[in-house]
């Protein structure tokens, strides 16, 4: 085992164990307080910042183990279902940049209430083609981390508007596009490099590692998929992905 192997196993075995524990007991806290006690407004606060700061390093922790995952050419093959996988990835981003709105769809069943809730936040999604009725034979846990970075950070950096519209008969198309600041043309090449941070931090948000456009980029790359950037200073960031079935 090289020295890689075993930092990758310490964050795999020690990092996530503690960290699912922090999570669970804040969870019982918030949710179970006729077993944990009662809480005032300034603690529930404090406690849910806590659960949003742990999940944060959770998805980071999960994120790095899919890279490595697919550096090392470790794929499962599964029946994804890509509605399931975009709400999945949607209650992500959400849960950790826009908890209102996180707050507003989680408990809701119908399909119609839900999109219409991120209707009125300023997102809008449009899934049609064939993977909005067949299963996409995938690695769900991959798709979801591609699709729900691409999310982040549209969130992230829009003023107003994140439009989301999925496609594809063959190879499955997704597009993210925001009306934020734009990425300018000399720094679009370097943003999907590991820990580089192309612009100041978002507004309202702290600053990013710079970490999750070179995971996608990696996992894009070691599927065989493509991602190309459409954006102008001014002029809003659209990212499209395509990506072909696992072993087509
Ligand atoms: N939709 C976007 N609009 C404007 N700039 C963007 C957009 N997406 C990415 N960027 C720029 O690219 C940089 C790299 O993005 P990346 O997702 O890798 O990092 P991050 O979002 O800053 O941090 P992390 O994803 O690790 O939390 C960002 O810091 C930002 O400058
Ligand atoms: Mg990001």
């Amino acid at each position: 085992m090289d020295e890689r192997d075993s930092l990758i196993d310490l964050l795999i075995h020690d990092l996530t164990g503690p960290l699912t524990i922090a999570s669970t007991n804040i969870n019982n806290l918030l949710n179970k307080e006729d077993r944990y006690g009662p809480l005032n407004d300034r603690q529930r606060n404090a406690l849910k910042m806590s659960l949003r700061n742990a999940k944060k390093a959770q998805t980071f922790l999960h994120e790095m183990i899919e890279v490595y995952r697919s550096e090392e050419g470790l794929f499962r093959k599964e029946q994804c279902s890509v509605p399931q996988i975009l709400r999945d990835s949607l209650f992500e981003a959400l849960e950790t940049f826009e908890p209102d709105t996180f707050e507003k769809i989680f408990t809701i069943e119908r399909n119609e209430d839900f999109f219409q809730i991120l209707r009125d936040s300023g997102i809008f999604v449009n899934i049609e083609g064939k993977y909005s009725t067949t299963p996409f034979i995938h690695d769900q846990k991959k798709l979801q981390q591609i699709i729900r970075n691409l999310i982040t950070n549209a969130l992230k950096y829009r003023k107003q508007r994140v439009d989301i519209s999925i496609k594809g008969d063959e190879e499955l198309i997704v597009m993210v596009e925001d009306d934020g600041s734009g990425i300018p043309q000399d720094k679009q090449n370097y943003i999907f490099k590991r820990f580089l941070c192309a612009q100041d931090k978002p507004k309202g948000n702290e600053k990013g590692l710079g970490f999750g456009l070179s995971c996608v980029k990696t996992i894009i790359e070691t599927i065989q998929g493509n991602i190309t950037l459409t954006s102008g200073e001014g002029k809003g960031t659209c990212f499209t992905v395509s990506i072909p079935p696992l072993n087509s």
